[in-house]
């Protein structure tokens, strides 16, 4: 028997930080599926245009506000879906930071912050929601990685690290997550064009937009295959370069992403100055 994907008729779609870039789209495409889309977003994010935007779609979008960062908040908010809208049938992970950091900027808090939201964040909505669906008997979980998990780049220092984290989270759970009927993806996009990416300073080749990145996760939830990666013609080189002795991807590195010409450009645009 294979292991359940999720269906807008058996249940609500879950996803947290939906205010902005990927998550917004993504929750956009899913009530057009035909989803209830229970969103999650911080407290003073108004989520109103996004539900105006999806008004009259065969699905609709409801806001549950929601620091992922809260523990017993994050608890509270899968309770409060359930109650409110039904089961969770598929929960995505979406929430994330990146804060750039350089090694002649050390900062302890663009760390901790980068892995209070993108680690423990999704642990803290994880731990609640995949217990419901171990009692229910399945469910579908997808986790937003990225090809910065793959080996540290430039400013990834923290950022690379928690995606690293969220992948080894993903893969080892899903020895066990398969035997639950509960599917397991992790989605590790390249560069899409969201408010996150603006905070970058280096080149970023193949951007992609964030509609046609929320597409290609869209899909990839119906298929349903483990790891997604997208746009392939950067993913694949990323692939390479992993493959490379370290000497010669640092090399490559210091040479697409011309760190080694400008590197004081970088530390000034640090956000912790
Ligand atoms: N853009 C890319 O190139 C790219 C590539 C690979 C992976 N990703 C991943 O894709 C996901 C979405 O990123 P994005 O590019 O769409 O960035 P984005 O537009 O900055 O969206 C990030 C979302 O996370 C929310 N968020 C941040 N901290 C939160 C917290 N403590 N509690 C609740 N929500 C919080 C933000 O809400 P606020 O508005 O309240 O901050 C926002 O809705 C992230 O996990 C990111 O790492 C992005």
């Amino acid at each position: 028997m294979s292991t359940y994907r999720a269906d807008p008729k058996d249940g609500v779609a879950w996803i947290t930080g939906g205010s902005t870039g990927i998550g917004r789209s993504v929750a956009r495409l899913l009530a057009k599926q035909g989803y209830t889309v229970a969103v999650t977003v911080r407290p003073n994010d108004p989520l109103d245009t996004l539900i105006a935007e999806t008004e009259g779609m065969v699905g609709k979008v409801l806001a549950f506000p929601s620091d992922v960062t809260d523990q017993a908040g994050m608890a509270a908010a899968v309770a409060a879906i359930e109650a409110e809208a039904g089961p969770i049938v598929l929960a995505i992970f979406n929430a994330g930071a990146y804060l750039p950091v350089t090694g002649d900027n050390l900062r302890m808090e663009a760390f901790r912050q980068s892995f209070d939201v993108n680690v423990f964040g999704v642990m803290n909505g994880l731990v609640p929601v995949t217990t419901r669906m171990r009692n229910r008997g399945r469910g579908h979980i997808v986790f937003m990685g990225s090809i910065s998990a793959y080996f540290g780049w430039p400013t990834t220092a923290a950022y690379g690290a928690t995606k690293a984290a969220v992948n080894i989270i993903a893969e080892a759970l899903k020895f066990d997550f398969d035997k639950m009927n509960i599917r397991s993806q992790v989605m590790n996009p390249g560069f899409i064009d969201t408010p996150l990416t603006e905070k970058s300073s280096f080149s970023m080749p193949a951007m992609m937009p964030v509609e046609k990145a929320a597409e290609r996760i869209c899909l990839a939830i119906r298929k349903g295959g483990f790891e997604v990666t997208f746009p392939r013609r950067l993913t694949w080189v990323m692939k390479l370069l992993f493959l490379l002795p370290r000497p010669l991807r640092e090399k490559a590195l210091r040479l697409s992403t011309r760190w080694k010409a400008e590197p004081l450009v970088y530390a000034r645009r640090s956000t912790f100055e």
